[in-house]
């Protein structure tokens, strides 16, 4: 006798009917509109996301060209949207993430329809102003808070870590999650093109950090790193929006961006808040795609990190002084939300397997070849001592928040 097949997330099930291209399917499972492409050609100059758009009555009135979606807001019956046109599969994994995700008592914004065309198709979102032109992401808030020297205001960071706890309840065991495409996926997508196949002198320098010589070069870190993500089985997995950052979350804890939530591997969630709290989302990602922050505050002119390196000639040795002081509003939030974490997981959250999630943050979403040398620094210390002291992260990872200032 066979085992009855398993049966199909709703993830899965979206996917299926979408390859189908049973659009009725679709739009009966996940209840948002479904449009087919409109009828006419577009006309030379005008791609397909704004001929839909215009096509079903919608007046385009902003729009940014982000690295994986173009995205603006338009109006129709005098009311604003958001939309956002992405590639046909990610936007049903976005439908799936977002029903997924809402339906746990999480805010996201309602997504209204997705337009078709012949090559991708467009979401329209009700439109949010504290996540449109409003300021309200929590970049925004955090840019505020840094400037003036203050902790993030209590009714917006307390809701906000009230719905993160209240989603590290709803656990499971999996062994693959959306998430993955940001840690397994990108071992071979980015770790090994990037730089395994490169020859980059400094993959296999010795580096010194803060006087500390490293056991490990960088190349013997990223190997030890794609090794850990090779056939990883299963684990322990949350329910989380996917893609923590501060542009992706806002006023009210309302979460955008949805194409990666789900129940997703808690170390990869945790790693990818981290990075960006600590580095990414205040720094690096503001300085190399400044495409992207067009709508928000202006980046925090004290976030970069202080960071001196010195060549020793006599051993081609790299020595990296890394000096990052965080502002008082992100080290709270990141205090926190580390608490929040271990309270559901216990401390064996930041166990050495956390390692590995953490350095694919620091080499994984910037090519660390295209950075300045300064920051390529930064970048390679911290996925170093990760990597290195990996037996006693949550010491690591609290010192490192608490650089330079008493607690
Ligand atoms: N419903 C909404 N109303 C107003 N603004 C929104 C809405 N949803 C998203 N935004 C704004 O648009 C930005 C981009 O949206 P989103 O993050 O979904 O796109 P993306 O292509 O996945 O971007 P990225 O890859 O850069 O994170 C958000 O950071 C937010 O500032
Ligand atoms: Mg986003």
């Amino acid at each position: 006798m066979t085992a009855p097949a398993p049966a199909l997330s709703l993830r899965e099930s979206l996917a299926e009917r979408a390859e189908e291209r049973d659009w009725a399917g679709v739009e009966a499972l996940g209840g948002v509109q479904v449009l087919p492409p409109p009828p006419g050609l577009p006309g030379p100059r005008t791609p397909l996301w704004r001929h839909a758009l215009t096509s079903w009555g919608y007046l385009v009135t902003g729009v940014s060209e982000l690295k994986n979606s173009t995205c603006g807001f338009a109006q129709r019956d005098g009311r604003p949207h958001f939309f956002k046109y992405v590639g046909a599969r990610n936007a049903i994994a976005e439908l799936a993430g977002y029903l997924e995700f809402g339906a746990a008592g999480n805010r996201v914004p309602t997504l209204l329809s997705l337009l078709r065309t012949d090559a991708g198709t467009v979401m329209v979102y009700e439109y949010l102003p504290s996540m449109g032109l409003g300021r309200g992401t929590l970049f925004d808030l955090l840019c505020r808070a840094e400037r003036a020297g203050t902790l993030l205001p209590e009714h917006e960071v307390g809701p906000l870590l009230d719905r993160i706890r209240a989603n590290c309840a709803r656990r499971t065991v999996r062994s693959s999650s959306p998430i993955d495409a940001f840690f397994a996926r990108r071992v071979t997508e980015r770790l090994i093109p990037w730089y395994v196949e490169r020859r980059r002198p400094w993959l296999d320098q010795p580096v010194v950090v803060d006087s500390v010589p490293q056991p490990t070069t960088l190349r013997e870190c990223l190997e030890g790193t794609a090794a850990y993500f090779d056939g990883l089985g299963p684990r322990e997995c949350v329910l989380s929006q996917g893609d923590f950052s501060e542009t992706n979350v806002g006023r009210g804890a309302v979460f955008v961006d949805l194409s990666n939530a789900g129940h997703n591997d808690v170390r990869g969630e945790l790693a990818t808040a981290f990075w960006s709290l600590f580095l990414g989302g205040g720094y690096l990602f503001p300085k190399y795609h400044p495409a992207a922050y067009r709508w928000r505050e202006a980046p925090f002119d004290g976030a970069a990190p202080r960071c001196a390196t010195r060549l020793d000639p006599r051993t081609a040795t790299l020595h990296i002084d890394l000096d990052h002081r965080l502002s008082p509003a992100r080290a709270d939030l990141l205090h926190r939300l580390l608490d929040v974490f271990t309270e559901a997981f216990g401390p064996e959250l930041l166990d050495r397997r956390l390692a590995p999630y953490l350095v694919m943050r620091a080499v994984g979403v910037l090519d660390l070849d295209t950075l300045d040398p300064a920051d390529r620094a930064v970048c390679t210390a911290l996925a170093l001592r990760w990597w290195n002291e990996r037996d006693d992260l949550g010491t690591v990872l609290r010192t490192l928040i608490d650089h330079g200032r008493p607690r």
